[in-house]
């Protein structure tokens, strides 16, 4: 088993955000971007393979960051890295509450916040097996997850909210199906549906940001079917598409899901 100094330098020749060859107090500071069990599950990564090297951050939010990386191919990999502290855990929290999957964690903020990385690659997953655009999950461990990038070695692919559409109507239609199809097929409820979370890639339209997705058996699944539906429909409608009414949209998730239930 190597040092955690041993780890460090390791780290510090493929970690971008490390490569200052600081040392003491100043090297602490440097290396707050990842605290020390998260630089342990990243190296863990590297030693498995999974990653390679970990180079800019392409976001950097409240509830955590997500980085441009590289596989041992060269090919690019994103990196989604969650925060442990106290203001992510309130955000999640009213995600969590009624939520099986968290049953008996609500007391404990980093395994909530490990659970909650678990999650959004389990839906990942099931999106993927439900053939809807979604980055394809690759591997996770404890607060971390990495995933297929969206985008090239030149950058992410844009949220849609920065693209100018040529076909507005097709991409709403897309969107449309990836709601419906995400509710009888990979029986999921994003959540969280909006402009930030669609980015514009070469072969359309991929969703992300999948943590907060429910199982459409929750109570309150269907009012957050309504709310991803009002998202959509409001900033296609200022994109200028053809937009379909609210509850034709409700009722053809809802519909399919009864008949499935009968057969
Ligand atoms: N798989 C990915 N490929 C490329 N860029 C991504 C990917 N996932 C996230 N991003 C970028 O990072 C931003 C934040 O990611 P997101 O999953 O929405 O987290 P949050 O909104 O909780 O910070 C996105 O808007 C996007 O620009
Ligand atoms: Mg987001």
């Amino acid at each position: 088993m190597a040092s955690y100094d041993e780890i460090y330098s390791y780290m510090e020749k493929r970690v971008d955000a490390l490569k200052t060859n600081k040392t003491g107090d100043e090297r602490q500071t440097e290396g707050e971007v990842f605290d020390k069990r998260t630089l342990m599950v990243l190296y863990e990564f590297m030693t498995d393979g999974i990653i390679d090297t970990i180079h800019y951050p392409v976001s950097t939010g409240k509830e955590g960051n997500v980085f441009y990386a590289e596989d041992s191919d060269g090919d690019p990999v994103a990196v989604k890295i969650f925060r442990t502290s106290t203001s992510t855990f309130k955000r999640l929290a009213k995600y969590i509450e009624g939520d099986p999957r968290f049953k008996g964690m609500t007391g404990n903020r980093t395994k909530m916040i490990y659970a909650w990385t678990q999650k959004e690659y389990k839906n990942l997953y099931r999106y993927m097996n439900a053939d809807l655009p979604v980055p394809a999950p690759i591997a996770y461990e404890k607060n971390c997850l990495i995933e297929e990038f969206i985008g090239d070695k030149t950058g992410p692919a844009p949220q849609i909210k920065d693209v100018e559409l040529e076909d507005p109507t097709e991409t709403y239609e897309e969107i449309i199906s990836f709601i419906v199809d995400g509710w009888r097929e990979a029986r999921l409820v994003h959540g969280d549906l909006s402009e930030y979370n669609i980015l514009m890639s070469d072969e359309g339209p991929v969703v992300i940001d999948c943590g907060q997705a429910m199982d459409i058996g929750f109570p309150g699944a269907a009012e957050l079917l309504e709310r991803d539906i009002a998202n959509v429909n409001r900033f296609f409608r200022l994109r200028g598409a053809k937009i379909i009414e609210p509850e034709k949209i409700m009722k053809k998730a809802l519909n399919k899901k009864i008949k499935k239930e009968r057969t």
